[in-house]
C-alpha cells in the first residue's frame, strides 16, 4: 500500500497490494482527471501519456475555442455540471443567482497515514500503519466553492474507498443538487454491467448484461436501499468468469436512496458513478457550511469475478463491520413458529425445545409490544404486553436463561402505527405532507426521524427495555418505503434535505445503540433484505437475508448476495416446510446445508417437526459450530451456480492459512442417467496434501483443484452434500 505524488509528471499513484490507481493533473488549469485502475504497475510507472492531452480536442488553454470537446471527454476525477461536460455529474450546484455551472480546479493536496472518520456516516476505518489517505482540494473561484476528495487504500485489501467533502466559502448560500461520491473512467474492455435488482422475498437476482452505449445501471428512491435494487455495480470483461477476467466493482457504504451508473459514451468510454440519488435531493450550503458525501468502495480484480467478491469481503470484515468477531449464537426465531400468536408459555415452552437440541438463543420476533396482535397497531409503543407476558420479558428472560437459553427482540423503531399512544399524543411525528393525507403501508407511518425530539422518544423507550431483561440481541425491523418525504422542522428550502437526515437520524439511532449495549449482538432487517447494503454492516455484522428462507430460493438470493457481501453478514434460517414463501418441500437436512454458511437458524415451531428431524438438529448445529467459521470468515469460492447449469449450486470456503476447507453441495434437481459429477475445487495450496473427511482419500491441493471432487449423482431432487478437506501437512 502507498500513496505517491509525482511531482514532474503531476500524476498521483495509489497502490493497494494488487491494483494501482492513477490521477493526473493538466498543467495551468489543474483539471484533475483518472488515468488508470487496474492492475498493479511497476514501481515509478506513471502513465501520464493516457490523459492524452496530446490528442484534439488539445486542453483548454492551448485553443480556448475547443474547451468544449475537452469537457465533453475528459476523465474528470470528480465531474461537475457545466462547462460542457454532458456525461452525469458527480456534483450539480444551484446558486443564489439561479446559475447553476461549476468547474473544479486542482488547489492543494495532502496524504497522511490512516483514515479519518466521516462525520455521522459509516465508513471503512483503518489504523495509521494500515492505510493511507488522499485528500486532493479542487476549488471553483466563482463561486467559492471547494471539495475535498478523499481516496483511502489499505495494506490487506485491494480495495479503494472513495468520499467528497463540499465546503461553501462563498458569500452566498448554494444548494448542492447532486453531491455524489465516487466517479470511476475506464477505456471500454468490451464490459457487461452488473446489478442486483429484486423484489420482497426474490432479493438480489444476478443481472448482467452487455454494456452499450447509453448509460445503465440501478438505483432507489424508496428512501432505503430498497428490495428492488443494490447499492451495487460492476463492470467486467464480457468473457470474464467466476475465476478469471478482470472486473471492476462499486459499493455504495449508504442505506437510502442511491444512483449507481454506468455510461458508455460516444467516444467508447465509460464513466461509472455511485452516489446519492439526486432526485429528490437538494443540500442548502450556506456560507461556511460543509456537506460530507458517504463513502463508496472501489474493487479491481484480475481473477475475475471471484476474486471482485473476495477483495469486497476482506474490506468489509476488517475495516468496516465492526461485530465481525461476535459470536454468532444458533438462534430460534418466533416469527414463522407463530407470527403474533404467542404467549409467555408458548415461548416458554419453544425456548424449552430450543434447549432441548442445544440452541442457544431464542428470538421473540413482532409482537410482543403494546396490544399488537396483528400489524394494524402498537408501532411506537415500546412496552412490553403484560397481558401475552405476565412478568415481562425480565421473567421470559430469566426462566429462558435457567434452561440455558438467552433472549432476543425484534424492535421496529422507525415506525408508527395510527393506533398507537404514541401517534395520538404525537401524530406529527409521523412522516406527511401538509395538505395531503400520508399513505398507509402495512398498516403504518414512517417516523421523521429527521427530527432529534422524535428519535430520543423511540430510542429511550426502546433502550429502557434493553436494560431491564437480559437481551443479547436485538433485530432491528424497518417494514415500509419512505413516501411522504416532508419534515415540518425544515424550511421549505431544506425540504430536499429530509431524505438523506433521514438516514442519518437513522445512523444516529444505531450508532447509540451499539455504544450504549455494546454487547448486544444487532442484526438489521427491513421486511427481509431490503436493506442489505454496506451501511448498515457498518452497525450490524449481520443482516436478515430475505423473508424467502425457502432453501432452493434461499440458494440463489446467498449467492448474488455474496458476490459483494460475505456470508457472515447473512442471517440464514432452516424455515417451516412447506415453505411459507413458496409452498415447496424440501428436506430437513438440506434445509439446513442452505443455511449453514449463514448466521445460522430456525425459524419454526420445533414442536412440529417429526422425531427424525429433531434428531438431526444437534448434528445441524455441530456442524454450524465446525464450519460456521470457515464459510464467515474464510475465503468464498463460487463453484457452481443453480441459475447457470440448471441442477446443482456449489460454493467452497478455504481458511485464510488454507488447512481446512468445505465445499456446500446442494443438488437442486436430479438427473436421469447420470452417476457422478465431477467438481473443481478452487483456493487450496497446490502442493500441499489434504484428507477428505468421510472417503479419507488424500490429493494434493493441485489434485483437488484440477482433478476436482467426485459427488455422486443422487436420484433425489434437493440433496445436500458437504465436502470437507483438511491439510495434513
Ligand atoms: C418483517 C421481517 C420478518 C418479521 C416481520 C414481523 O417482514 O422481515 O422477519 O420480523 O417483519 O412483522
Amino acid at each position: 500500500m502507498a500513496i505517491t505524488y509525482f511531482e514532474r509528471e503531476r500524476v498521483f499513484r495509489l497502490d493497494t497490494p494488487h491494483t494501482t490507481y492513477l490521477l493526473g493533473l493538466v498543467d495551468q488549469e489543474g483539471f484533475l482527471g483518472q488515468i488508470y485502475y487496474g492492475p498493479r504497475l511497476p514501481e515509478g510507472e506513471t502513465l501520464r501519456a493516457l490523459l492524452r492531452l496530446e490528442e484534439r480536442p488539445v486542453p483548454p488553454s492551448a485553443d480556448p475555442r475547443e474547451r468544449a470537446s475537452f469537457y465533453d471527454s475528459f476523465p474528470f476525477a470528480y465531474p461537475a455540471h457545466g462547462g460542457g461536460d454532458f456525461r452525469t455529474p458527480c456534483l450539480s450546484v444551484q446558486t443564489a443567482g439561479g446559475g447553476c455551472n461549476c468547474e473544479l480546479f486542482y488547489e492543494s493536496h495532502c496524504i497522511s497515514a490512516g483514515k479519518p472518520p466521516l462525520e455521522g456516516l459509516p465508513a471503512a476505518y483503518g489504523g495509521k500503519d494500515g492505510c493511507a489517505t488522499l485528500e486532493i482540494t479542487c476549488a471553483d473561484p466563482a463561486l467559492g466553492l471547494r471539495v475535498h476528495l478523499r481516496y483511502t487504500v489499505f495494506s490487506d485489501s485491494d480495495a479503494i474507498c472513495q468520499s467528497a467533502l463540499v465546503e461553501n466559502g462563498g458569500e452566498e448560500p448554494i444548494v448542492l443538487t447532486a453531491a455524489l461520491s465516487a466517479c470511476l473512467h475506464l477505456d471500454d474492455m468490451d464490459f457487461d454491467c452488473i446489478t442486483l435488482p429484486g423484489s420482497w422475498a426474490r432479493e438480489r437476482e444476478i443481472v448482467r448484461r452487455r454494456l452499450v452505449k447509453g448509460r445503465t445501471g440501478a438505483e432507489s428512491l424508496r428512501g432505503i436501499s430498497s428490495h428492488q435494487a443494490n447499492p451495487f455495480l460492476a463492470l467486467c470483461e464480457h468473457t470474464a468468469t467466476q475465476e478469471r477476467g478482470r472486473a471492476y466493482g462499486m459499493a455504495f457504504v449508504y442505506s437510502g436512496n442511491f444512483l449507481a451508473q454506468a455510461e458508455l459514451d460516444q467516444y467508447g468510454k465509460v464513466r461509472s458513478v455511485m452516489g446519492i440519488h439526486p432526485e429528490g435531493f437538494g443540500w442548502q450550503l450556506l456560507p461556511g457550511e460543509r456537506f460530507q458525501t458517504p463513502e463508496a468502495v472501489l474493487v479491481c480484480s484480475d481473477e475475475g469475478l471471484g476474486g471482485m467478491s473476495r477483495a469486497f469481503h476482506d474490506l468489509f470484515r476488517t475495516h468496516l463491520i465492526r461485530g465481525q468477531a461476535k459470536r454468532r449464537p444458533a438462534l430460534l426465531n418466533s416469527w414463522e413458529a407463530c407470527y403474533f400468536d404467542f404467549d409467555h408459555d408458548k415461548l416458554l415452552e419453544l425456548g424449552r425445545q430450543a434447549a432441548a437440541s442445544g440452541i442457544e438463543l431464542l428470538v421473540v420476533d413482532d409482537g410482543w409490544f403494546g396490544h399488537r396482535n396483528d400489524e394494524t397497531t402498537s408501532l411506537g409503543d415500546w412496552t412490553v404486553n403484560e397481558e401475552k407476558l405476565p412478568g415481562g420479558l425480565v421473567r421470559l428472560g430469566e426462566e429462558l436463561g435457567a434452561m440455558g437459553v438467552s433472549l432476543g427482540l425484534w424492535v421496529e423503531p422507525e415506525m408508527i402505527s395510527p393506533d398507537s399512544d404514541l401517534y395520538r399524543a404525537h401524530p406529527d411525528y409521523a412522516m406527511a405532507i401538509p395538505g395531503r393525507v400520508p399513505t398507509l403501508a402495512r398498516n403504518q407511518y414512517v417516523l421523521d426521524l429527521t427530527r432529534k425530539e422524535v428519535r430520543d422518544c423511540v430510542y429511550e423507550q426502546i433502550a429502557a427495555v434493553l436494560r431491564e431483561a437480559p437481551i443479547t440481541y436485538v433485530k432491528w425491523d424497518m417494514n415500509r418505503p419512505l413516501i411522504d418525504v416532508y419534515s415540518p422542522s425544515l424550511p421549505p428550502e431544506r425540504q430536499g434535505e429530509v431524505y438523506h437526515r433521514y438516514v442519518l437520524g437513522l445512523y444516529e439511532m444505531q450508532e447509540r445503540l451499539v455504544t450504549d449495549f455494546p454487547e448486544i449482538l444487532l442484526e438489521n432487517c427491513c421486511s427481509g433484505g431490503g436493506r442489505f447494503d454496506a451501511g448498515m454492516l457498518y452497525y450490524s455484522p449481520q443482516i436478515w437475508t430475505s423473508d424467502n428462507a425457502e432453501a432452493m430460493d434461499r440458494l440463489a438470493i446467498q449467492e448474488a448476495t455474496a458476490l459483494v457481501y460475505p456470508y457472515s453478514a447473512m442471517g440464514a434460517h432452516v424455515a417451516c416446510c412447506p415453505s411459507h414463501t413458496n409452498g415447496r418441500v424440501t428436506p430437513f437436512l438440506t434445509r439446513g446445508g442452505a443455511a449453514l454458511p449463514g448466521c445460522f437458524g430456525y425459524e419454526l415451531d420445533l414442536g412440529e417437526l417429526t422425531e427424525e428431524e429433531r434428531s438431526q438438529i444437534p448434528l445441524q448445529l455441530a456442524e454450524y459450530r465446525m464450519f460456521g467459521p470457515v464459510f464467515r470468515e474464510g475465503d468464498y469460492y463460487r463453484l457452481a451456480s443453480f441459475r447457470d447449469n440448471g441442477y446443482y449450486d456449489a460454493l467452497m470456503a478455504v481458511t485464510k492459512d488454507r488447512s481446512l476447507a468445505v465445499v456446500d453441495y446442494t443438488q437442486v434437481r436430479s438427473r436421469a442417467n447420470l452417476r457422478s459429477l465431477r467438481l473443481p475445487l478452487r483456493g487450496l495450496e497446490e502442493t500441499a496434501r489434504y484428507r477428505c473427511q468421510g472417503s479419507g482419500e488424500v490429493r494434493t491441493g493441485a489434485g483437488w483443484m484440477l482433478g476436482g471432487a467426485l459427488l455422486e449423482a443422487v436420484q433425489a431432487d434437493f440433496y445436500n452434500q458437504l465436502v470437507v478437506l483438511e491439510r495434513i501437512d
